[in-house]
């Protein structure tokens, strides 16, 4: 067996053991890469476990690894492994250390109690000697690493003078050199058309604020002919031929261009064009672009509302996390829709309602409270759910967006979003001219199927004579029936 079907039963050892050899004969191999990641992302023990460090340090040796999926496993290592003296030291020689903090967004409650206590003591060495020991100005710096990662949304502490330690604390008043050249990049992006929707302009604001969301690193994809991938994973599409040129692919809410790059790179044949509200999260994607040599793509600043005006159709289209930020999310799908071809497939990411119950209270709290949406106002937040004092809130440090200045304000503080049941699903697409073809369950930041899929299952066990897993009075029906069924909504369409 594979390794992929291995890690689709379930059997994650063997999994393991065989992406190891496939890596071990062709280092460059994307898929044996994206499978161990996955495992890597899974992976937890309760002592230190040598081999896996080793496995760690490896995916952050390889430029190809998935280093947001192996964050996962690394801060596992790193808070079962963490010296009960903790020495700076000791600490500031672990290798998994530094390259996690550099590497990875942490996303663990428990480290970042230790980091942020680290972060202190490194300060205070840093702050007594003109001549620190170079592990400790070496930890520093990753440190400041992941300050700028999760963009300073850790406590600052003003004790702290401006300096070589302020960095782990806050912004320097020079600016990064990427943001200088993003500056540059953002006045040369064309405009479709200036935004007049006054929603879409306050979205515009937030994200030309906190462009969402700030990555650092596209991990390798085995290439894929989309089209073929989908038809395999939905039969009962309808087969319309493109022709051989290249597939037009439209990414109407691009934001900072990582998911319309991991497109342009390992879609075959694909020419994408990416378009936002906002010039900054744009310009933060076409440097990226330069970064990995991604010519097959253009980013243009445009409202989806004027999608029209661009005079063109495309042959599919990806929009994940964007039509919930619209005043009418159904004014959005019928723009995106309108330069469709006849066939071309849509996959959609939309907010479920269940699931973000507990992101509507926070949204009344942080009204309720006055929070702004300024650094300082989620830094209150942060302290306010993390210290137990909006204890009901506790449960959003489960969620991989609050690690983040964007990703928090996107989570709790956004000016606008909608939340939609599968009942709303079916409305938004009843007469759109788009036929549903299914829901697809993928997790974490490697996007991997988990074993047995659940919901699947259960639809294919619940109703046997619907073998397309497509009715979605069916999937209401289910919904009804078991709650927590959805994470949020993840489909695809097409165009009729
Ligand atoms: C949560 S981010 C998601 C970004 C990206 N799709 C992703 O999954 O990482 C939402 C993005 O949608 C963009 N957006 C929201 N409404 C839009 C509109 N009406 N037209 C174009 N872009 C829009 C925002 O500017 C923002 O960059």
């Amino acid at each position: 067996m594979s390794g992929d079907e291995l890690f689709a039963a379930g059997r994650f050892d063997e999994a393991m053991a065989a992406y190891r050899r496939v890596l071990a004969q062709d280092p460059g191999n994307a898929e044996a890469r994206m499978g161990l990641d996955a495992i890597l992302e899974r992976a937890r023990t309760t002592q230190p476990n040598a081999g896996l460090r080793e496995l760690l340090l490896q995916a952050y040796a390889d430029e190809g690894a998935n280093w947001d999926a192996v964050g996962w496993g690394a801060a596992n290592q790193i808070v079962v492994g963490w010296p009960h003296d903790n020495d700076l030291l000791k600490l500031a020689a672990d290798p998994l250390l530094l390259e996690f903090l550099k590497k990875s967004l942490n996303r663990d409650a428990a480290l970042e109690r230790k980091l942020l206590a680290l972060r202190r003591a490194a300060a205070e060495a840093l702050l007594a000697t003109d001549a620190p020991p170079p592990e400790v100005v070496a930890l520093a710096e990753a440190l400041a690493e992941q300050a700028w990662l999760n963009e300073y949304v850790w406590p600052d502490d003003a004790t702290v003078p401006d300096g070589p330690a302020s960095a782990m604390f806050r912004p320097s008043a020079a600016p990064r050199a990427e943001v200088v050249e993003e500056r540059r990049l953002a006045s040369e992006i064309p405009e479709i058309a200036p935004i007049v929707d006054a929603v879409s302009q306050s979205v515009a604001a937030m994200y030309e604020a906190n462009p969402y969301p700030r990555w650092t690193h596209l991990a390798r994809r085995p290439m894929v002919d989309v089209r073929a991938a989908l038809m395999r994973d939905f039969p009962h599409a309808q087969t319309v031929d493109f022709g051989s040129g290249p597939l037009q692919v439209l990414m109407p809410g691009a934001g900072t261009g990582q998911h319309p790059l991991t497109v342009a790179s390992s879609y075959a044949n694909a020419q994408v064009t990416g378009v936002d509200l906002s010039r900054a999260s744009l310009a933060y994607g076409k440097r990226m672009a330069g970064r990995y040599g991604i010519d097959n793509i253009e980013f243009l600043r445009g409202d989806i509302l004027d999608l029209s005006k661009l005079g063109r159709t495309f042959d599919h289209a990806e929009c994940v996390g964007v039509l919930h930020h619209m005043a009418d999310p159904r004014a959005g799908l019928l723009a995106i829709v309108s330069v469709l071809r006849p066939g071309a497939f849509l996959r959609l990411g939309l907010y479920g309602e269940s699931a973000r119950s507990i992101v509507v209270k926070a949204r009344r709290d942080i009204e309720a409270a006055r929070l702004p949406s300024t650094l300082d106002g989620l830094r209150e937040f942060r302290r306010k759910v993390m210290t137990g004092e909006w204890r009901r809130l506790r449960a959003l440090t489960d969620w991989e967006d609050f690690w983040s200045a964007s990703l928090l304000r996107d989570l709790c503080f956004h000016v606008q979003e909608h939340r939609f049941t599968v009942s709303r699903v079916r409305s938004l697409l009843e007469g759109s001219g788009l036929k549903f073809l299914g829901f697809e369950f993928n997790v974490g930041a490697s996007q991997r199927a988990d074993a047995g899929a659940g919901p699947l299952a259960l639809y294919a066990s619940r109703f046997r004579n619907e073998p397309t897993l497509s009715d979605l009075a069916s999937w209401e029906q289910l919904e009804r029936e078991k709650s927590g069924l959805f994470p949020g909504y993840a489909f695809v369409c097409q165009k009729e």
